[in-house]
């Protein structure tokens, strides 16, 4: 892949802060975000359970059914904004399982380049400089724990006047990670030419004080 406009990729596991974080990065360098696992979201959400006992035509079949783009800088399907409605933790649990389905991969990976060929991109995922964008100009890669994620988790939660438990997030985030590091298609790692940042005794404008340097040293 010969990549004519620059892509910046972002990778990590559930609730690492990689959204919060993607939003400024691309509003300070002036890109589009890409949130890729709104898109798994809303495969998710659109398609249902039992997805995965479908014949891989019909699969494929559904997932072009549902087609993405990136207006203003926001994120479409079949032409309508995707809401708030795929952010729940149920919706990210689903969207991990469908996740593991090559087929689903696929097609979201073509979509994904698509865009990156149209825009410069801040992509945000799990195998952004892994698979989807091997030649980006830049990779990161946030980690953190499972304690640490499930507890900014609350706190975001709280601030919305929402509640869940801490036991109950962490083992969520657990799952969610199990899932995402240790299928076979595109497991979530860091590409090996990405800055890996573990996050957990930073805040956030700390994090994106780092990915700035780093894009002003090495640019
Ligand atoms: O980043 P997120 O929590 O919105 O992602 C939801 C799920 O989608 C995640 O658990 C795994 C899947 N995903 C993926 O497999 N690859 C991506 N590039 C983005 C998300």
């Amino acid at each position: 892949m010969n990549r004519a406009l620059p892509v910046i990729t972002l990778d990590g596991p559930a609730g690492v802060g990689k959204t919060t974080l993607a939003t400024r990065l691309a509003k300070k360098l002036h890109i589009s975000r890409l949130d890729t696992g709104a898109m798994f979201r809303t495969l998710a959400l659109k398609l249902g359970p039992g997805v995965e006992y479908l014949t891989e035509e019909e699969l494929r079949r559904r997932c072009r059914g549902l087609t993405f783009s990136l207006e203003n800088g926001e994120l479409l399907c079949n032409g309508q904004p995707v809401g708030e409605e795929v952010r729940s933790e149920e919706v990210g649990i689903l969207a991990a399982r469908i996740a593991t389905i090559p087929v689903v991969r696929d097609v979201l990976k073509a979509a994904q380049r698509a865009m990156g060929e149209r825009f410069p991109l801040l992509a945000e995922g799990r195998d952004m400089g892994t698979v989807v964008f091997p030649d980006a100009r830049f990779k990161f890669f946030l980690d953190a724990t499972p304690e640490v994620r499930a507890k900014r988790r609350i706190d975001e939660l709280e601030r919305k006047g929402e509640s869940v438990d801490l036991a109950t997030l962490t083992n969520q985030i657990r799952r969610r990670d199990d899932l995402d590091r240790n299928r076979a298609a595109a497991p979530l790692r860091p590409a090996d030419n990405a800055l890996i940042v573990d996050t957990s005794c930073l805040d956030i404008d700390g994090v994106l004080s780092i990915l700035l340097q780093h894009i002003n040293e090495t640019a």
